[in-house]
């Protein structure tokens, strides 16, 4: 198949890990005899640095022409919260002119990196989840003020914005193991009370085969270390979504190894490792690149259909790290392999 996928590399180890995520799609375009056409555009700090906008018009013309879009990360100190221009509105810019709402971010631990997480192996065995997390509204998209000794930043969401993620959430659900946790405040906050009712009725309207449960954030960064295989499809707000994926990262023992997806109506998407741009390691060829390679399997499932490809990815990736391919993050003391050591361990479970 013919696709066009837009590659945004962007910040600190950015580059670094998205030049393996591109050899195994090539790798995938000549074992398979499809024809990506893999082209890079500026975008986040580079971007800032080169046209003195984050998301500059051509890169978002690029972005809204492609079948998918595989981003590296943005960010780093240059650009900190006092900078004139940052890099993270450019991020929150293009997810909104995608339209890409649903922010999937699947936590399974390796039977192999069991010893790689801070919890105890016998809490993380076997612990697999599905984050869907609302992105393009609530807090980080409401108005936000500042005047005189007083800020503020207003959350806001509707009827129809809780409707649709739900509906991800159930569809997600019934391809697992139907069972929906549902998380907020709402013992505190609006918007969270109108989460709670707007996601019950979709459930027991349009998936009565699916149970849901709600939970408070709290009780819920709580359980999650402590019963964290009880979860299945946990469905929550853009900010909440934010802090508990981070918080479920560690189950997974890196935060190196994860992908994300965040999808919109359409096949679009837009797929990024979970990591951010990690300033301190940037430029030394030491990072993980296995979640970047695992969100370009990512785009071929969702974005172009290609099961078999994406799947293809995820046993090499699982493969080199059974057989002990470990870069730094995940050594736990053992030999390490730089990024492009570990791109080569997974091309050659690719080829095998
Ligand atoms: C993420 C990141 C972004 C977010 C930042 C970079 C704006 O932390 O994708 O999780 O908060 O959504
Ligand atoms: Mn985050």
């Amino acid at each position: 198949m013919k696709a066009k996928i837009a590659v945004l590399p962007g910040d600190g180890i950015g580059p670094e890990v998205v030049a393996e995520g591109l050899r195994v799609l090539r790798a995938i375009e000549q074992r398979y005899g499809h024809g990506f056409e893999l082209e890079s555009f500026a975008f986040g700090g580079a971007a800032i640095d080169a046209h003195g906008d984050g998301l500059p018009p051509h890169t978002l013309a690029a972005c809204l022409a492609a079948d998918g879009i595989l981003l590296g990360a943005i960010g780093g100190p240059k650009w900190g919260p006092t900078a004139a221009v940052r890099p993270e509105p450019a991020l929150l810019r293009l997810r909104a002119e995608l339209g890409v709402y649903a922010n999937l971010r699947p936590i399974t631990v390796m039977p192999a990196l069991r010893d790689a997480s801070s919890l105890k192996p016998e809490v993380v065995d076997g612990v697999d989840m599905l984050f869907v997390r609302e992105l393009t509204g609530g807090i980080y998209f409401g108005r936000k003020s500042r005047e005189g000794d007083r800020a503020t930043d207003e959350c806001a969401y509707t009827v129809a914005e809780v409707e649709r993620i739900t509906r991800v959430a159930g569809r997600l659900a019934r391809a697992r193991r139907r069972k929906i946790t549902q998380v907020d405040k709402s013992n505190v906050l609006e918007t969270s009370r109108l989460w709670r009712a707007v996601s019950e009725r979709v459930v027991r309207d349009e998936f009565p085969d699916c149970s849901i449960e709600h939970m408070f954030v709290d009780a819920a960064s709580m359980h999650l270390i402590r019963r964290p295989k009880d979860f299945d499809v946990v469905l929550t707000e853009n900010l909440f979504g934010d802090i508990l994926t981070d918080e479920a990262s560690m189950l997974a023992g890196s935060l190196g190894v994860l992908p994300s997806a965040a999808l919109g109506d359409g096949r679009r998407g837009l797929y990024e490792p979970i990591h951010g741009s990690a300033p301190d390691i940037a430029g030394r060829g030491i990072a993980n690149p296995c979640g970047t390679i695992l969100s370009a399997a990512l785009l071929l499932r969702h974005s172009l259909g290609l099961e078999a490809e994406a799947l293809a990815i995820e046993h090499a990736v699982s493969a080199a790290i059974e057989a002990g391919a470990r870069t730094a993050d995940v050594a736990a003391g053992g030999a390490t392999l730089s990024t492009r050591a570990m791109g080569d361990a997974v091309l050659e479970k690719l080829g095998a």
